[in-house]
């Protein structure tokens, strides 16, 4: 199946895919428009799970029975689906785990507890998602590191002569957010790897956004580890992956102890298993894993640099019909310049809470609040933003009925 024609997606194929895109709220359709926040499912992916459920659950590597057998190949070529997609060199590379969070969380305990000391340092963006602000944050407290923040500009970009500044021999690892869930910026990751790479330090790229939306490859960015979430491309929750380079994987001791890890154990000591399984403790999410799997095929056939252009360009449509109004405050990159496909707003005389609650009557699903980035909210000078975000089966005509929406709401608190 292909399903973008040219560089230009087939939009209206690809909705037939989307059971849940056919929803109407007392007779109005559905214009889902929160994608940041997680994805729509298409029934591939909802197949290839029910199909797990329906013909060969059971549990993966312990059994020799043949459902065993099938789960536990089915599980272990979802991993090199994953690797695949993003470039890794094999399995060996890619860890599941059950989203970005939680990758985060891996790297920061299992090497950022260990090799973190007085003196070191972890820079970070200040439009890093919470997921890897308070890790490493915590992760510093208790090691005696210290966490330093790039300065953006006022248009949202990454100042790179900052970055150069903060990054020293002092530095052990810069952690930086591919694209950003509320600016839309898309960093330049691969610059960043190499300012930390001539500093020996290493890069922590987190792919939350970027992965769904673009063609990402790790060897081609240098990155040292990557997270991103199965749930925002079409993926099941419960599905996340951290990518980490072979030697660091293996250099570093597991997050958590238990089942399917280990290689080898007496009452004395223990012996960790292969990679990735010695980062995959106890039972893990074998239908998400699956069904991840099925997702990255799924966005494959329709290709990826297809999605980031479809992305761009409704991203720059709606700075476009945003322009229109005096009252409208977009934040990020400004229109014209190439950018995620979301795009964060206020109005001058609407909370961003209310906004949301009010264009839901019109069955359009935006995201109102902090989205994850505090800090960055505050250096922005707003609480809260509302944020409008697009995927592969989002169109223009759904940007004009939030534009609509926005209007009435506008009459609504005159
Ligand atoms: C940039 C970014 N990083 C990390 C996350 C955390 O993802 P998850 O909640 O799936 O762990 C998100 C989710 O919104 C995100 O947008």
């Amino acid at each position: 199946m292909t399903v973008s024609e040219s560089d230009h997606l087939d939009v209206e194929r690809i909705r037939e895919d989307f059971p849940i895109l056919d929803r109407e709220f007392d007779g109005t359709p559905l214009v889902y428009l929160d994608n940041g926040a997680t994805s729509q499912k298409p029934d591939q992916v909802i197949d290839a799970i029910s199909e797990y459920y329906r013909t060969y659950n059971a549990n993966v590597h312990r059994g020799l029975h043949h459902l065993s057998q099938e789960a536990s190949i089915a599980y272990e070529e979802a991993h090199d689906t994953v690797a695949d997609f993003i470039g890794a060199e094999g399995r060996e590379e890619i860890v599941f785990t059950k989203n970005t969070t939680e990758s985060e969380n891996l790297v920061a305990y299992a090497w950022g507890l260990r090799e973190l000391g007085p003196g070191d340092e972890v820079v970070l963006t200040e439009m890093e998602h919470h997921a890897s602000l308070v890790t490493w944050q915590q992760i510093c407290e208790r090691t005696g590191a210290e966490d330093k923040y790039i300065r953006i500009d006022d248009e949202g970009r990454l100042d790179m002569d900052h970055a150069r500044e903060l990054i020293t021999d002092d530095t052990q690892m810069v952690s930086a957010v591919h694209v950003s869930n509320t600016l839309g910026t898309i960093n330049p990751v691969s610059e960043l790897a190499d300012i930390a790479h001539d500093h020996d330090a290493y890069i922590f790229v987190d792919g939350a956004q970027s992965v769904p939306t673009r063609p990402v490859d790790v060897q081609a960015i240098d990155a040292d580890f990557l997270a991103f979430s199965g749930h925002k491309m079409c993926g099941p929750t419960g599905s996340g992956v951290l990518y980490g380079k072979r030697h660091l994987l293996e250099e570093m001791e597991p997050f958590l102890y238990g089942g399917d890890m280990i290689e080898k154990v007496t009452f004395e000591e223990s012996r960790w298993n292969e990679l990735p399984w010695k980062f995959e403790a106890g039972t893990p999410n074998i239908a998400q894993g699956i069904g991840l799997a099925e997702a990255c095929d799924y966005l494959d056939d329709i290709g990826m640099e297809s999605i980031a252009r479809h992305e761009n360009e409704l991203a720059q449509y709606a700075l476009e019909r945003f322009a229109e109004f005096d009252d409208v405050e977009t934040f990020g990159p400004p229109v014209g310049e190439k950018r995620g496909g979301l795009v964060s707003f206020n109005i001058d005389s609407v909370h961003a809470h209310d906004l949301s609650s009010i264009i839901n009557d019109y069955a359009v699903a935006i995201r109102a609040g902090d989205h994850c980035t505090q800090p960055l909210h505050d250096k922005l000078g707003v609480a809260a933003t509302a944020r409008a975000s697009f995927y592969i089966y989002n169109t223009r005509e759904e940007i004009d009925v939030l534009i609509d929406a926005i209007d009435d709401a506008r009459q609504i608190f005159g």
